[in-house]
């Protein structure tokens, strides 16, 4: 018998959560983790949860017991968008196909992407006059969207932003209603308005992807991006061949997850810049000094506050809010908790990366914070851990430090309201509504 788990009851769970319970999530898991400390169990019909908020037990299962879970039922969902790609598949596929796909994320690549990020956001400043306003939400996605298209996929997809975005955004608001006690029989009724948004917005996506793979395919160069490794694995004469549709699935998945979260963690961080004058102006101190003529990797490397102030917005606001994982046989964690086969285990960023011990004064968005080094390891997770830890990483950081640094070289941002923004957390922590920035040129 391990430890005995506390928890609110079954009734008491029900009550808060209800038949949709994916939206009520980040108020409750903050709720339960106040009440009963690091770990609670609680249960849905159908469904017994593990709530993990503590360093330790979360390194347990997402690297040294690993092999005992697989992703829950909240990843799994995702299958409904990307089918069997990285994000979503189990192994030995899933080794597979990282393997695959890891060359375009070595260090040589990354430094190749580099160019092409401060290229686009050299190009975006000169896009946007002096005093303009800008929904910055839009805005980034489009950045962003452009960064991952030219380096993963080798083509401009920059003239669909806008299609891409409405699509992603009925995918990701019809996700809440695919997960629960209904949600599998709510996806599988075509007729209902959620379900059909989702489908024309998967068509749609998916008539971008299939375009973009087959420009790829008709370009003569071969060059080593993640789209061209991912074609010549389908091609190879031995061993493994992608069909198409595994093509698509793997092309859907880094399009979406190369773009998408680092446009929410750019956004953030204008948001908490424009907030804390103080900090923008030591970021403006350091960027000011940047030789942006230099190699990107060496001005990535070189710009330190810059980097701090990334991670403390991905502490406040990390764009990957929540991840879970289904035990598949009983697992004995740190500290004597039992977890029994089946049970879904939640870790939230959101909710671990403000826990007062582990960040003293949490709420404070204090880059200084990093200089510490007292942070224990797995304390501050926005890319995962273990063997499906985020293969974007690095390409994010690349991405977050170069564009907040070329960007806020050029202007200074502030907010047209000073209203709170607040937060929807779908499958990526985004901002409610539109949010409006004036820019100045400096
Ligand atoms: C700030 C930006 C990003 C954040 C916060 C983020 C977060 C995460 C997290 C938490 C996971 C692990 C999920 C889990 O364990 O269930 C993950 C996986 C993944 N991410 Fe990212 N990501 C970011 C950027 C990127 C980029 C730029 C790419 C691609 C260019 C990318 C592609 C992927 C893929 C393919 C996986 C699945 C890896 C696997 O299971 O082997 N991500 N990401």
């Amino acid at each position: 018998m391990g430890a005995r788990i506390p928890g609110p009851s079954r009734r008491e769970t029900f009550a808060k959560l209800g038949m949709q319970p994916f939206l009520r999530l980040p108020t409750f898991l903050a709720e339960v983790s106040e009440r009963y400390g690091a770990i609670a169990a609680f249960q849905l019909p159908f469904r017994r949860f593990l709530f993990l908020n503590d360093p330790s037990q979360i390194k347990d299962v997402l690297v040294t017991q690993q092999h005992a879970f697989v992703k829950s039922e909240g990843g799994r969902a995702l299958r409904r968008l990307l089918g069997n790609g990285l994000l979503t598949s189990e192994e030995p596929e899933h080794r597979q196909m990282r393997r695959i796909v890891q060359p375009a994320f070595h260090r040589e690549r990354i430094a190749a992407y580099a160019r092409a990020m401060l290229e686009h956001a050299r190009r975006w400043c000169e896009e946007h006059a002096d005093a303009a306003t800008i929904e910055m939400h839009a805005s980034m996605s489009e950045l962003t969207l452009r960064i991952a298209s030219e380096t993963l996929f080798g083509v401009d997809a920059g003239e669909q932003a806008s299609e891409v975005r409405a699509a992603l955004r009925a995918t990701m608001e019809s996700y809440p209603s695919g997960i629960g006690p209904l949600g599998q029989i709510r996806s599988r009724l075509g007729f209902l308005p959620v379900t059909r948004r989702f489908n024309e917005a998967r068509a749609r996506l998916d008539e971008i992807v299939y375009g973009l793979i087959a420009q790829r395919r008709a370009s003569a160069e071969t060059g080593g991006d993640a789209l061209s490794l991912l074609i010549a694995a389908e091609d190879a004469e031995d061993g493994y061949r992608s069909s198409d549709r595994q093509v698509r699935d793997e092309a859907l998945t880094l399009f979406l997850a190369g773009h998408e979260t680092t446009a929410n963690a750019l956004l953030w961080t204008w948001y908490l810049l424009a907030r804390h004058p103080e900090v923008e102006r030591r970021l403006h101190d350091e960027v000011d000094g940047a030789d942006f003529s230099r190699d990107p990797m060496e001005i990535s490397a070189s710009l330190e506050y810059t980097r701090r102030v990334f991670r403390e917005s991905m502490r406040l606001y990390p764009p990957a809010w929540i991840f879970g994982r289904e035990a598949r046989e009983r697992v004995m964690l740190a500290g004597g908790y039992e977890i029994e086969a089946g049970t879904t285990v939640l870790i939230a960023p959101l909710v671990l990366h403000r826990r007062p011990d582990l960040f003293p004064d949490p709420e404070r968005f204090d880059p200084e914070r990093w200089l510490r080094g007292d942070t224990p390891q797995f304390a501050y997770v926005p890319f995962g851990g273990g063997a499906r830890r985020c293969i974007g990483e690095e390409f994010a950081w690349s991405e977050g430090v170069l564009v907040l640094a070329r960007l806020a070289r050029a202007f200074h941002f502030e907010m047209c309201d000073e209203r709170e923004i607040e937060t929807v957390a779908l499958v990526t922590l985004r901002p409610k509504g539109p949010v409006a920035m004036r820019v100045t040129r400096r």
